[in-house]
Parts: structure tokens; C-alpha cells; sequence
């Protein structure tokens, strides 16, 4: 039997990984205009950090993570998302003692969970987030939320929706806790069992129940907004202020709440406006945390953040067909004739790559024909074409594929007239 890899996962062949490349340089230099520094921190963490972190009553926690046990009798997870870890390298580093603050840092790598498999959700996906820690500016909230929608338009991506909520602090949640549990408790049996345990624990995550969605008590469910306080409806207000400044269009949703247990305050996410991009239109999301890095052995900090999967950045580009540059050609192709050609063929294609030329040969022992074929597929600039009679007089021919200009090099002189061009 094959071996095929595991549900939920892909391999990226060369066709996708180039395209994956120029995404993630594009991402690279985003962070480096809006100096965010880059963290890498381990795949797999110890088990407690997200069940501390993320919260022990989130989907996240109690139905996808990969948990295993090592050799050494220790509970550890692949990292389901990356703000649990950075927050922790923050606190385990004691990052808030740097005189840079507050601290700006990116991330990119693979998060596991262990989801139902669809178009845009796999077990496997590739994170590309952000946290600031440090600050509790709104103009920062709004900072991170441009960040995310320029990672988009950055790419030409234009049916963006950028979906916006405050959460509150403690005391505004507290409140809205109070209101939901009263407002559902009459209808609590007639909830799915997840909410039933969740009205105690996390009421706030029924209004993300995708069973109870219908539901009439949905609807008239108790808002956010109607019970921030005031510290926190001045701190919403400005941070969309902020968004106003900049010309950022959003929407407010008091139903966004978002699956994990850290955030207060501001919660955004963006969405997929693309006609046919599928059933899952969160392209990502984010918002603030207070609570995390204290609730980690910090100092009561907060931070805000957000992440995006490039996996369904890439949907969002197919579905409004935008092709992304990638440039595969070749400088120059080094043809040979005979086999004496072919030794001096390796030592040239050596020099020009030392050299910065992008330059490759036949290894197929083809015929004249043939390398010529192969140049052509490469869309090669020069052909370098070494006879047994050049190879003497110590020259190549060298021919221009695109103009058909042609010229004699001698050997020590090849890397400068190719850099300088005919
Ligand atoms: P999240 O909403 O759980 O937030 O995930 C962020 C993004 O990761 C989603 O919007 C989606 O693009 C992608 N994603 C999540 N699960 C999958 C999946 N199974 N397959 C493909 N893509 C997926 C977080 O992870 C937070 N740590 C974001 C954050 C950073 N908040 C503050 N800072």
C-alpha cells in the first residue's frame, strides 16, 4: 500500500512552494516597514502553557490539540496557535526589562490542530502573526489592525472586510457574563450540550456556537456594547478613531467574539468578500490581551495581536485571480558539445554562480537539440555554447535567446559581459 501523507496536511510541491516564497518575502518586508522584529520559538510546548494560555474551556483546548506524552513521561502540545508562546518567551526572557518598548514581534511557522478537514481548514497550517506587548495605546490596536489588512493589499487583494468588536475589561465581561447567563438559563435545555457547560464556565462562547446559531434566544442575546464601562467604551471609541484618521473602513459586529479565552478589548477579524471563496470567509483574526502574560509569571502587561493562515491567504488570491510574480527563468544555459566541453561546462556554470548569475547545464547527456530545448523551457537569456574548436582557442559563443544576437567570449572574460549584458 502507498503511503500517503496524514488527513489534514499537504505536501507544497515547487509550482506551490515559489509561489509560498514570494508571499513570505512579501510578509518579511511588511514587518520590517512596520519594524516588528522577528521571534522563533519552539513547535511543540509544554501542554499546560496552552491550556493557561489559550483557556482550559476553549475549543482549541478540549477537542484539537495534538498532546502527547515524551520519552520522558512530560506532557507536551504542538503549538495550536502562536500568542501562547510568545507570550511566554516574553515573560521566560524577561523581554519587558529591553528599553525597546513596546515590543513589536512577527512569526511564521506551522500550528497543529486537530480540526475537521475542509477547503481552508487543515490540521496542519502556516501561521503568519504579530504581537505588540507593552502598550495599551489605542493607536497601536489600530496599527496592528493596518498591519493585517496590508498584508492583503500588499498582494493586490481588494474584498477585504475588516470586522471590529470591544470585548472590555474585566469588570465590562464580568457584567456581560452576568447578563448572558440570565438572558440563556431559561432556554438552557434546549441548547446543544457544549453550551449547556459552557453557560457556567464561558458564556461568552455561545454566542460563537455554530448548533445554537438559530436559535431565537441568539438574537436577543445581551451586547457587549451595552455593558462597557466607561474606561472601556473610551477606549473602543478612540481606537476607532484612529481607524477614521487613517481611512480604514470597518464594520462593528458585537457578536465577534473569537475561540480563545485571552482577549479583552478590542477583537477584530477580517473577512473574504470574494464571490466563490468558500464557506469559511475568516481570512484572520486578533485583538488584545491583558491578562496572558501576568496569568504566564509576567508583569501585568497587555498586548495586542493577530494572526492570519497563508493557506487561506492563498484562497482569497485565487478567488480574485490574482497571480502573484515568480520569476523561474534562468541567465544563461551552458550548452556542450563533446566530452571535453562537459568538464569546462561545470567549471563555468561553478564560476557564474560564484558570481551571482543564475546559470544551470544538461545532465541528461542530450543532444545539441535538446540543451537547446531545455534553454528555451528555462527561458534562458544567454545560450553559452562550447564546441571542441572554442574549447582550444579557450572562447564560448554566446547567443542572446531573446534578440539573437550572438558573440564570441573568451573564458576569463564571461562573468562581465554577461553581467554587462548584450
Ligand atoms: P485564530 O483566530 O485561532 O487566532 O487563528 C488565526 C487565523 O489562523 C485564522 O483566522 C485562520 O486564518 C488561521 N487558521 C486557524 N485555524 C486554521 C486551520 N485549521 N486551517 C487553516 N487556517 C487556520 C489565533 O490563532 C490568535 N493567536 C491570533 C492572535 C494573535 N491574537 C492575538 N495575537
Amino acid at each position: 500500500m502507498n503511503i500517503h501523507v496524514p488527513r489534514g496536511t499537504e505536501d507544497l510541491l515547487p509550482e506551490a512552494t515559489r509561489k509560498w516564497q514570494v508571499i513570505e518575502e512579501r510578509l518579511n518586508h511588511l514587518a520590517q516597514l512596520y519594524n516588528y522584529k522577528e521571534i522563533r520559538t519552539p513547535i511543540f510546548e509544554r501542554t499546560e502553557l496552552f491550556q493557561r494560555g489559550v483557556g482550559d474551556t476553549t475549543d482549541i483546548v478540549q477537542k484539537e490539540m495534538y498532546t502527547f506524552e515524551d520519552r520522558g513521561g512530560r506532557s507536551l502540545t504542538l503549538r495550536p496557535e502562536g500568542t501562547a508562546s510568545v507570550a511566554r518567551a516574553y515573560v521566560q526572557h524577561k523581554i519587558h526589562g529591553s528599553p525597546d518598548q513596546p515590543t513589536k514581534l512577527y512569526y511564521m511557522g506551522p500550528m497543529f490542530r486537530y480540526e475537521r478537514p475542509q477547503q481552508g481548514r487543515t490540521r496542519q497550517f502556516t501561521q503568519f502573526g504579530i504581537e505588540a506587548i507593552g502598550s495599551a495605546s489605542p493607536a497601536i490596536d489600530a496599527e496592528v489592525m493596518a498591519f493585517a489588512m496590508d498584508c492583503y493589499q500588499a498582494l493586490g487583494l481588494k474584498s477585504l472586510k475588516l470586522v471590529l468588536n470591544s470585548l472590555g475589561d474585566q469588570e465590562s465581561r464580568q457584567a456581560h457574563r452576568n447578563a448572558l447567563i440570565e438572558h440563556f438559563k431559561p432556554v438552557k435545555d434546549e441548547l446543544c450540550q457544549d453550551c449547556q457547560s459552557r453557560l457556567e464556565k464561558n458564556p461568552l462562547r455561545l454566542l460563537d456556537c455554530k448548533v445554537d446559531q438559530d436559535h431565537d434566544a441568539m438574537k436577543t442575546a445581551p451586547s457587549i456594547l451595552d455593558h462597557l464601562n466607561e474606561e472601556s467604551s473610551t477606549y473602543f471609541e478612540e481606537v476607532k478613531r484612529h481607524l477614521d484618521e487613517m481611512e480604514i473602513p470597518y464594520v462593528v459586529d458585537d457578536t465577534l467574539v473569537r475561540g480563545l479565552d485571552y482577549y479583552t478589548h478590542t477583537a477584530f477579524e477580517i473577512m473574504s468578500e470574494a464571490e466563490g471563496f468558500g464557506s469559511i470567509t475568516t481570512l484572520s483574526g486578533g485583538g488584545r490581551y491583558s491578562g496572558l502574560i501576568e496569568e504566564l509569571g509576567g508583569p501585568s502587561i497587555s498586548g495586542i495581536g493577530f494572526a492570519l493562515s497563508i493557506e487561506r491567504l492563498i484562497m482569497a488570491l485565487d478567488a480574485e485571480e490574482i497571480e502573484l510574480e515568480q520569476d523561474e527563468s534562468v541567465d544563461a544555459y551552458v550548452i556542450a558539445i563533446g566530452q571535453e566541453s562537459k568538464y569546462k561546462a561545470s567549471d563555468i556554470v561553478y564560476k557564474l554562480r560564484k558570481n551571482g548569475i543564475k546559470v544551470d547545464q544538461d545532465y541528461l547527456d542530450k543532444k545539441v537539440k535538446g540543451q537547446f530545448k531545455a534553454a528555451d523551457r528555462l527561458s534562458a537569456t544567454y545560450a553559452i555554447i562550447l564546441g571542441e574548436e572554442e574549447l582550444e582557442q579557450g572562447v564560448a559563443n554566446v547567443k542572446n535567446l531573446k534578440t539573437g544576437d550572438q558573440k564570441t567570449i573568451e573564458f576569463d572574460q564571461m562573468t562581465d559581459e554577461i553581467k554587462a549584458g548584450f
